[in-house]
């Protein structure tokens, strides 16, 4: 068997450190190492162009990486630049965006599209500062893009992050702060490549999560999900849906009887689908998409 420098195979809990430079060291070693033997072969990280990152870190923001795995491949065959997202409706968009859930994500990723290929002559920016003010993209999401698409040594959190942090620094805390953290990803980047380093934690912060349960629990920021199973966010999922898939305008009694939920909350859907620009009334019903 050839030579291997001890690989490390299981996420163990030491303890480091914040202020001691050694141990930031010590640490990043650690990691990395880690991720050596067991990154992820994830389809965005294969020739990870400023667009196909772009595309990506939108739909990592809510959606969990098997099922971006899934659709990512597809969109970006789809639609294989900012231009060809700009120039297609809004109906097709959202057509490919399905499964992916928070449909509006969708319509604001086709808007930055739109903006990158009229403002920026098609080439993403890759000032943070830029990226933010593009519609869907946040601060912790501007920053990835640009660590990510261009190397930029970025400080940012995200969920995993947050569970390696807390996990291998505040063993014995609660309710760690981002204030308490953002020094730490600061102190601890791997400046020489940043990239390789955001996507070591999260896939170190995916493995650590399994073995040892997750520690952002213990995070301030920790939020759970409101459960999908009869919430609003489903009637408007389920109609929109539909719509998508229907050649002809449909009322909204039509989409209440198909979806399975009474007329009021149908209807509520619809008129909140039609004021996030996701559905269009028409005098013969409602559509998908805009006008
Ligand atoms: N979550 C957000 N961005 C990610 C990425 N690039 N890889 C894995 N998980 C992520």
């Amino acid at each position: 068997m050839p030579f291997m420098a001890n690989p490390i195979r299981t996420i163990d809990t030491i303890q480091y450190s914040a202020t001691e430079a050694d141990d930031c060291r010590r640490f990043r070693e650690k990691v990395l190492s880690w991720y050596r033997v067991h990154r992820r072969d994830l389809p965005w990280r294969r020739n990870p162009t400023p667009y196909r990152v772009f595309i990506s870190e939108i739909m990592l923001q809510q959606t969990q990486v098997n099922r971006v795995a899934q659709l990512f491949p597809p969109f970006v065959r789809t639609f294989p630049s900012f231009k060809r997202l700009a120039e297609a409706p809004l109906a097709e968009v959202l057509r490919h965006w399905s499964g992916l859930g928070y449909n509006r994500r969708g319509k604001w990723l086709r808007e930055a599209a739109t903006i990158i290929h009229r403002d920026h002559r098609g080439r993403l920016p890759r000032d943070p500062a830029t990226l933010v003010a593009l519609p869907g993209v946040g601060k912790a999401t501007a920053a990835s893009i640009a660590a990510f698409a261009y190397d930029e040594p970025t400080v940012f959190l995200e969920t995993n992050i947050r569970a390696v942090f807390i996990h291998h620094f505040f063993r014995d805390a609660e309710r760690v702060s981002d204030g308490d953290l953002l020094p730490l990803a600061e102190a601890t980047l791997d400046r020489e490549a940043p990239g390789q380093w955001y996507s070591a934690m999260m896939d170190y912060g995916t493995e650590l999560k399994r073995v040892h349960g997750n520690p952002t629990r213990r995070s301030a920021a920790h939020k759970r999900q409101e459960p999908f199973e009869g919430s609003q966010r489903q009637v408007r999922g389920g109609a929109l849906k539909r719509l998508i898939a229907s050649s002809v305008p449909l009322s909204a009694k039509a989409l209440a009887k198909t979806g399975g939920f009474d007329l009021a909350r149908t209807q509520r859907a619809l008129d909140q689908l039609v004021a996030e620009g996701l559905v269009t009334a028409t005098p013969e019903g409602y559509v998908a998409g805009s006008s």
